[in-house]
């Protein structure tokens, strides 16, 4: 399938990538998970790479594309901005992941209108590869989102340091840099992932050397980079905070396998957690994961470190007690708090989780409580007290990741829970009931309309 709005149905099988909005996932509880879960590309890597095809006229080939509805947007954004996309899709007995070949030989438009940008805020990702190319970018500005305000100040300062003019007209931010970017010292006055992955995309196209300060270090930077790398750019300092980059004329096209997803690999580890299971994850990352392994360990979840990835053993036990605080990588990721937070749920004794990173990031715990858990919210602080057993419910979905965490509860709880706003999930988790059903979870989508 080539080129076009096309391939975002080829995503989702010949449907809309919102098919979800009307679906409903049910769950029967209580059946402890086993077996083995192949983790797919990480969502939070494809995107941004994807982004980067913008910088370059020659193919980029990305191999492991996820199967989920953000990834759809994007090939959409893409699209419209005159990339052409190609998309073959994987083995689904290896999930291998998708191959995508994306050519931006020319673009044909830089403005990413507010449609696709308000569907996903990532979009904002094409805002440093369009300017730095092209000298000029309209991109819509991202409102507030479920899990907190979410501004985009430090891609946009970030951006004028590097010499680009910014306005704001009309809910667009327009960008300019007629005469191109040149390099500065940037220093982040907050780690922000997207405000690193943005300017180190825009740096490896300005002239002259770039030096990002107090970066992000997450491994979705680190694969970006990676690419970039491949691409013919100039990085020092990957995996660190402090990376450096000289800027290149123009870069060229590379094959990249997108990295595995630890916020997946979190999450399953986590469901073999809840429900006393035992998993064992292939193509996780220990390193990436380590905050959680170190968490989990201390409530006494066993891992064991295998040639594919990682099991992840809860020996029939519930999970004991323990306080964590979200921070940016190596730290615990935010991508894991609710989740978490629904393992802690059915721990022996209590838990104090802190948010750090969004100031809105508890909405799951009002859909939990109608389950049976026992959570009390502090301002970022949420303490939840273990309860022996939750009980299924209906419950319902704000954003992605306290979407899973119903998921999770609803597989240790007693009884049926419906999970109404599917589209969520689907936007983070590629077939995320197939895998879990495959370990003996019993979860069915019910389709809707
Ligand atoms: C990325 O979002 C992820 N998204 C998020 O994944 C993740 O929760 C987040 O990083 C933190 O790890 C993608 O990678 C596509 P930030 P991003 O910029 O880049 C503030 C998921 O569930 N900030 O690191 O948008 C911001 O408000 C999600 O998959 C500014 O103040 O996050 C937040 O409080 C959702 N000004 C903090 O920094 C800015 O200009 C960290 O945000 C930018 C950010």
């Amino acid at each position: 399938m080539t080129t076009g709005i096309a391939v975002q149905e080829g995503f989702l099988e010949g449907e809309d990538p919102e098919r979800g909005l009307m679906d409903k996932i049910v769950i029967e509880g209580g059946r402890p998970l086993s077996g083995v879960v192949r983790l797919s590309g990480a969502k939070n890597a494809a995107l941004p790479l994807m982004a980067a095809s913008l910088l370059t006229d020659q193919p980029l080939v990305l191999d492991g594309v996820p199967r989920l509805a953000d990834i759809a947007t994007m090939s959409a954004l893409l699209a419209q901005h005159g990339v052409a996309v190609d998309h073959q899709p994987g083995d689904p007995v290896t999930n291998g992941g998708a191959r995508l070949s994306l050519t931006a030989a020319r673009i044909a438009d830089t403005t990413a209108p507010y449609d696709l940008v308000r569907k996903m805020r990532a979009s904002v990702l094409v805002l440093g590869p369009l300017v730095a190319r092209c000298g000029e970018a309209r991109v819509s500005l991202p409102g507030g989102c479920a899990i907190g305000a979410r501004p985009v100040d430090l891609h946009l300062s970030g951006l004028e340091q590097l010499g680009a003019t910014i306005d704001l007209d009309g809910g667009y931010i327009h960008a300019r840099a007629p005469h191109g970017l040149k390099g500065a010292t940037i220093v982040f006055p907050k780690v922000s992932v997207g405000a690193t992955e943005n300017l180190l995309m825009a740096a490896a196209l300005a002239e002259g050397e770039t030096v990002l300060v107090n970066a992000a270090r997450e491994p979705e930077i680190g694969d970006l980079a990676a690419c970039l790398t491949a691409m013919g750019a100039r990085i020092e300092g990957i995996g660190s905070d402090r990376l450096t980059v000289q800027g290149r004329p123009a870069l060229g096209g590379a094959t990249h396998r997108v990295v595995v997803d630890r916020i997946e690999t979190g999450t399953f580890a986590m469901a073999a957690a809840i429900t006393g299971g035992k998993l064992e994850l292939i193509g996780a990352r220990p390193a990436h994961v380590e905050a959680m392994i170190t968490v989990l360990g201390e409530a006494g979840i066993a891992f064991q470190e295998t040639e594919d990835g990682l099991t992840v053993d809860a020996g029939g036990a519930r999970p004991l007690g323990v306080d964590v605080m979200t921070e940016p990588f190596p730290g615990f990721p935010t991508d894991l708090q609710a989740q978490f937070m629904a393992l802690m749920c059915v721990a022996e004794g209590a838990s104090m989780i802190t948010e750090t990173i969004f100031e809105n990031r508890f909405m799951h715990v009002p859909e939990l409580a109608r389950m049976g858990a026992n959570i009390n919210i502090h301002g970022h602080t949420a303490l939840v007290r273990g309860v022996p057993q939750l009980t299924g419910a209906p419950v319902m979905a704000t954003d992605l990741r306290a979407s899973i965490s119903l998921v999770m509860a609803g597989l240790a709880a007693r009884g049926e829970t419906v999970l109404n706003r599917v589209y969520h999930l689907d936007r983070g988790y590629e077939r995320v009931e197939e895998k879990l059903a495959a370990c003996g979870a019993a979860i069915r989508r019910v389709r809707e309309g």
